[in-house]
């Protein structure tokens, strides 16, 4: 993974972390973490792409009951219309340029005995989140999306009932942000964040201002 980091610098890439300072020192990874928007609109083969999924599959669970699902398609593949049709504008005018979109389902029940599951949504969360990591580690784009068309998405992908529609995400080889129209390339850059402080609460949740 090292050698990926080291291509992105050469190539005129800044790390994330260069623009990000936590409130105490943390793995370089959680910080090099961001969502850029420009590709390259190369094709990922499955030796690339896959393991960003096998990342995924190793994330805890409730009971380890693994309640994501993971819809995908790859660029130039007849399911690609499909999921790149979901999108709003806005996302369509960067992700035509990914080279996979993903979209996260989670199952509502456990398999073993159909019982609600609480944490399904939560659960399937953090398996995107190791996606993000694996494929940022690798030097990839990989970009969360909710602008899309959830109830179209179930409809066009065949998603039953008992299952939730929870987010999509882009997936791809970095690009400069040049490429990308001038709008956009304004917020081509790591986000900042609120104080710890204000999100690590000790003790019951405090009173609203
Ligand atoms: C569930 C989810 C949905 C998001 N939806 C969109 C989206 O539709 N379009 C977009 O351009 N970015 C989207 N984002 C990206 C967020 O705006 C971004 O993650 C956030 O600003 C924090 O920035 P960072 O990921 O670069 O740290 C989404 C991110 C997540 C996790």
């Amino acid at each position: 993974m090292k050698l990926a980091l080291i291509l992105l610098l050469l190539q005129g890439f800044i790390m994330a972390e260069q623009d990000r300072t936590p409130n105490y020192p943390i793995q370089s990874l959680l910080l090099n973490r961001w969502s850029p928007r420009s590709m390259t609109g190369e094709a990922m083969t499955d030796d690339e792409l896959l393991p960003l999924f096998e990342a995924a599959r190793w994330s805890p669970s409730s009971f380890n009951s693994q309640p994501w699902r993971i819809l995908y398609a790859k660029r130039d593949t007849p399911e690609w219309d499909l999921f790149y049709d979901l999108l709003i504008d806005f996302n369509k005018e960067w992700c035509k340029n990914a080279s996979a979109l993903v979209v996260m389902v989670s199952r509502d029940t456990f398999e073993k005995n159909n019982n609600p599951s609480v944490t399904h949504s939560y659960d399937t969360g953090a398996a995107w989140m190791s996606i993000a990591l694996e494929g940022s580690s690798r030097g990839y784009v990989v970009h969360g999306m909710s602008g899309f068309d959830y109830d179209k998405a179930r409809k066009s992908l065949n998603i039953p009932e008992g299952y939730t529609v929870e987010a999509m995400a882009a997936i791809g080889k970095r690009a400069p942000k040049e490429d990308l129209p001038e709008e956009m390339q304004k917020m081509e850059a790591p986000s900042t964040r609120k104080p710890l402080s204000e999100i690590a609460i000790p003790g019951s949740f405090p009173a609203e201002n």
